[in-house]
């Protein structure tokens, strides 16, 4: 099948359109570079031995989005592109609803434009919000507490509305939870521009010496060992999550399934596993809380089991792993010399 990967320069789109290639299909990477590099393009033909294309363009522009659909006569759709930055979204929300909400529409607009039926969407588990129970089943209620989680449950909403008035489009949305991890032969991986706001990324920054040590957002939560707990899920993982909902799009017509593995694990967990992947100490420290942080969630996987017949791998140890390959490969991230690129 041929499908364009909108936002496929980014982290899960580059690691999705490795999947999509591996597995036989041919990918248009739509991007505008605003969060990615395009040395990763160059990445991905070296692991899989074939050049996506590439059309630098926006996914607020319909006429481009309906020309380039139609020119390489795209069957699907898997959208990543968008913002996704809690703290920015707070700051600048109306970047966050044209970007996101307005470039999701305009994506639908073009699609209906030439007839591609077949969309895969990248959502997000912050559409929960605070928890009410453990572990985040789909139709756990919707409370987003940032702008940019707001942007998602829109999106999520229009979506919902779009496959319920039109015959025959078929959409999957896809809630992700902590994609962490790299790809397995470390020449790809996350590379956030300035201070990473994630955990695993300074996690691995401190790891590879450009920062000093992690600070812990809290250790008075009520979890275990009193730091939060999230689902972390291996971003390999998820690129196949994107493949089995694509080819399920080809029997049922619409879906919203979690994509997690169902474990949680505390940030000191984390640091420790991290620890152990990359044979270092890694120094903390203890901080306040940060603003808008909850205690503990983590998905119920029953439905992409159910659904997809898929389940995540992986385990905290192989992501850790990973990313280290890829950090210490790596450590200025995709921002090198050519000649210093990893071997
Ligand atoms: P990313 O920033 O690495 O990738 C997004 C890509 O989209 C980048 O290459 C960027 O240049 C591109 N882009 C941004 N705005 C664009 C626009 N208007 N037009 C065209 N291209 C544009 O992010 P990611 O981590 O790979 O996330 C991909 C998707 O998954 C996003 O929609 C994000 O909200 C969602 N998501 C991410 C996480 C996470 O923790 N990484 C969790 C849940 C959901
Ligand atoms: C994980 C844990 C922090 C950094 C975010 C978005 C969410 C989704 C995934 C897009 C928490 C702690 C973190 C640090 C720390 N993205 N932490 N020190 O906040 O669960 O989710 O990314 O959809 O929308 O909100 O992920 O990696 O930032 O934090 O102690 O330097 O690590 O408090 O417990 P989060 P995270």
């Amino acid at each position: 099948m041929k499908i364009m990967v909108t936002g496929g320069a980014g982290y899960i789109g580059s690691h999705t359109c490795i999947e999509l290639i591996d597995a036989g299909h041919q990918v248009v990477i739509f991007d505008n570079f605003s969060n990615s590099n395009v040395e990763v393009v160059r990445r991905i033909e070296r692991i899989t031995g074939t050049a996506p294309l590439v059309v630098r363009g926006d996914v607020r522009d319909r006429d481009l989005l309906t020309t380039v659909l139609a020119t390489h006569h795209c069957e699907a759709v898997i959208h990543f592109a968008g913002l996704k930055s809690v703290a920015e979204s707070v700051s600048h929300p109306l970047l966050y609803y044209e970007n996101n909400v307005l470039g999701s529409m305009r994506l639908v607009q073009a699609m209906k434009d030439v007839g591609v039926n077949k969309l895969v969407f990248s959502s997000s588990a912050t559409v929960y919000g605070d928890p009410i129970f453990l572990p985040l089943t789909e139709d756990h209620p919707k409370s987003p507490y940032s702008p940019y989680g707001r942007t998602k449950l829109v999106v999520e909403d229009m979506l919902t509305e779009v496959a319920q008035s039109t015959e025959d489009f078929r959409i999957a949305i896809l809630r992700y939870f902590n994609p962490v991890g790299c790809h397995a032969s470390g020449l790809i991986g996350e590379d956030p521009l300035g201070v990473p706001s994630n955990l695993m990324p300074f996690i691995a920054q401190v790891a590879v010496g450009r920062r000093p040590h992690v600070n812990i957002f809290g250790n008075d939560y009520s979890t275990p060992d009193g730091t939060g707990i999230r689902d972390y899920v291996h971003v390999t993982d998820l690129a196949t999550g994107h493949l089995r909902a694509l080819e399920h799009l080809g029997r049922q017509d619409f879906l919203q399934v979690n994509l997690g593995t169902g474990r949680g694990s505390s940030v000191l967990d984390l640091v420790r596993a991290f620890s152990k992947a990359c044979g270092k100490d890694i120094p903390f420290v203890f901080s306040a809380r940060r603003e808008g942080d909850v205690a503990s969630y983590y998905a119920c996987t029953d439905l992409a089991h159910q659904l997809l017949g898929w389940r995540a791998t992986r385990k905290l140890h192989d992501m850790c792993v990973d990313t280290w390959r890829w950090q210490s490969r790596n450590p200025n991230g995709y921002d090198i010399a050519p000649s210093q690129a990893s071997a």
